[in-house]
């Protein structure tokens, strides 16, 4: 987990400045104090003020201000953190830092920080190519400066290729990996959870939704990030907490939810908790339906999409483990085995939401797993201890 832990964010003149604000606000999510440091290039592609206000904390560019000095000079900015990250690290920076050059803050800081320090290097794919740039990169990493990225695509500069920073949400995975403490075999994975209900609206002030409470998406999302996951929650209407330690998405509807979940790929885990909604109102009214004498109206529904299946077919951007919830009234592990075959999910999580059993907003839950064909009872457990031993199961998975 990342809670508490420190990072000293060196934001160098690139193009690809813009993508380390989405960064801060994914490390403040997660529990992470972010300081800054912008280069005077820097501050021509984010303004101090964005970096300050997402950071909670004034961004810093003056080696010689008086202030900052007395304050918080050089030194103690590069070794107050646990990890040093330049993102994005421009042809420029690199260089300097292969040759030791300190000639300012950035710089200064690079030379005097006993930190490890990752860099993300971002540039178009000539300077990338460059000689110079590629014997920097490699002085670099002999020097133990790690490096994640840069990634091939589409260039700011209009051209294709390499050059690209890794995008925000690479660079976090890498930071969990590096920050991740004895006994979290998830860190350097993405993980997305779903959970809670979906909210489909009738008018603007009715709606038809379900009895999730979210107690066990929530739950399964805290504890893959306990265990080291970079964890994204997206969650229908709940009461729950916000687990510890993970970015939390809201949604009302089905295909809000949808959405969210595809701008949080690509990652290595989904599991798809939440009860979304089958189906919507074809037609939700634009103002309020009144009672007007004429009796009830009729509503016809159409649809929703199906989440746990559209991430499981995923042609390009499939999780290597989809893990399906099912709730099941008669007949769970029958019907939650033709489910995963029917859904494309790895495995599915199936438990019994009859009146009787008390799964809908308790805190206990009755589960199988089911894994292809074959199915595991778990005896009655407490919604976060199902989710701590799902959490372990993932974890053998990818360690095995
Ligand atoms: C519009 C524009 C975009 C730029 N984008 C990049 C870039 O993506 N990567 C890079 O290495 N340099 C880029 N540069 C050049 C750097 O800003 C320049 O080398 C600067 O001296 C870097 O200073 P710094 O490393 O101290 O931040 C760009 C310059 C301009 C004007």
């Amino acid at each position: 987990m990342l809670n508490g832990k420190r990072i000293l964010l060196i934001i160098s003149g690139g193009i690809a400045a813009y993508k380390t604000l989405e960064l801060i606000r994914r490390l403040g999510e997660r529990g992470v104090g972010v300081r800054t440091i912008l280069t005077k290039s820097g501050a021509q592609f984010v303004t101090p003020l964005s970096v300050a206000a997402l950071s909670g904390e004034r961004a810093y560019q003056d080696l010689f201000s008086l202030t900052d000095e007395s304050e918080m000079g050089h030194i103690r900015l590069s070794r107050e953190a646990d990890l040093v990250v330049v993102a994005p690290a421009t042809a420029n920076i690199m260089a300097k830092a292969a040759a030791g050059i300190a000639d300012d803050l950035a710089t200064t800081a690079l030379l005097a920080t006993d930190k490890p320090v990752l860099m993300a290097p971002a540039m178009n794919l000539q300077m990338w190519a460059h000689e110079a740039t590629q014997r920097n990169a490699t002085r670099l990493v002999d020097d133990g400066v790690l490096m994640v990225g840069p990634e091939a695509g589409d260039l700011a500069c209009g051209e294709i290729g390499s050059g690209r920073m890794a995008e925000p949400a690479t660079i976090l995975a890498r930071i969990s990996e590096l920050l991740a403490p004895a006994g979290t075999p998830l860190a350097g994975r993405r993980a997305l959870i779903t959970s809670g209900p979906t909210r489909e609206p009738i008018d603007p002030v009715r709606y038809i939704s379900n009895h999730s409470s979210g107690k066990q998406g929530h739950a399964v999302a805290g504890a893959l990030a306990a265990l080291g996951a970079a964890a994204t929650l997206v969650t229908g209407p709940s009461a729950e907490a916000d687990p510890a330690g993970v970015e939390v998405v809201r949604v009302e509807t089905a295909r809000q939810m949808l959405d969210a979940c595809q701008a949080a790929l690509p990652v290595d885990i989904a599991v798809c908790a939440a009860a979304v909604a089958d189906w919507r109102i074809a037609a939700p009214a634009s103002g309020k339906m009144k009672k007007d004498g004429a009796g009830p109206p009729e509503l016809s529904f159409v649809e929703n999409p199906d989440i746990l299946a559209t991430i499981a077919g995923l042609a390009e951007q499939r999780p290597a483990l989809v893990v399906g919830f099912a709730a099941e009234t008669e007949n769970v592990v029958e019907n939650a085995l033709a489910k995963c075959r029917r859904k494309g999910c790895d495995w599915l999580v199936a438990n019994d939401v009859s009146s009787q059993s008390g799964t809908f907003g308790g805190e206990h839950n009755t589960v199988h797993l089911i894994e292809g064909d074959a199915s595991e009872a778990w005896p009655k457990l407490s919604k976060q201890a199902v989710a701590e031993r799902l959490g372990r199961r993932i974890a053998d998975h990818f360690a095995g």
